[in-house]
């Protein structure tokens, strides 16, 4: 009896896990520019402002557009693990070593926004 009361409350427990695997998957991010703006300016500007080195320019709202279509969730991942494309390199984390996800998340929205993007 007392090993299936352990195993009920294990299966809880994982249930729990996963539901809040869940809760903290990309898709429930919710962006805050106004850090994003913070990181942009820290770790993004250098490349990003003007376009150096074959990243997308904040006024580049073709290439931005481009971004945008391939989803929120795979720019994320994108610039969390670096991203190889026929523009250069975009480095892991924007070399930031000390931004969180939600960093990078806030600073792609920001971007996005000052491109006058939306990502699906
Ligand atoms: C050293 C230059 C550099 C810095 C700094 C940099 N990027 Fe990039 N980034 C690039 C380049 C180059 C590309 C374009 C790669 C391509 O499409 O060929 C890019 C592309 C991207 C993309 C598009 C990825 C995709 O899937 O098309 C996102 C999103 C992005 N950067 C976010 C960021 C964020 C957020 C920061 C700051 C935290 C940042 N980058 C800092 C160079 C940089």
């Amino acid at each position: 009896m007392k090993k299936l009361i352990t195993i009920v409350l294990a299966l809880g427990f994982f249930g729990l896990f996963l539901a809040s695997c869940g809760n903290s998957g990309p898709k429930k991010m919710t962006a805050n520019i106004e850090n994003g703006n913070a990181v942009y300016d820290k770790a993004c500007i250098a490349c990003h402002w003007k376009g150096v080195a074959g990243a997308a320019a904040l006024t580049d709202k073709a290439r931005w557009e481009a971004n945008a279509a391939k989803g929120m969730d795979t720019l994320h991942v994108h610039s969390i693990t670096g991203f190889q494309g026929e523009f250069g390199v975009m480095p892991e984390r924007g070399t930031c070593t000390t931004c969180s996800d939600q960093d990078m998340y806030d600073a792609i929205s920001y971007m996005l926004k000052e491109a006058g993007v939306t990502a699906k």
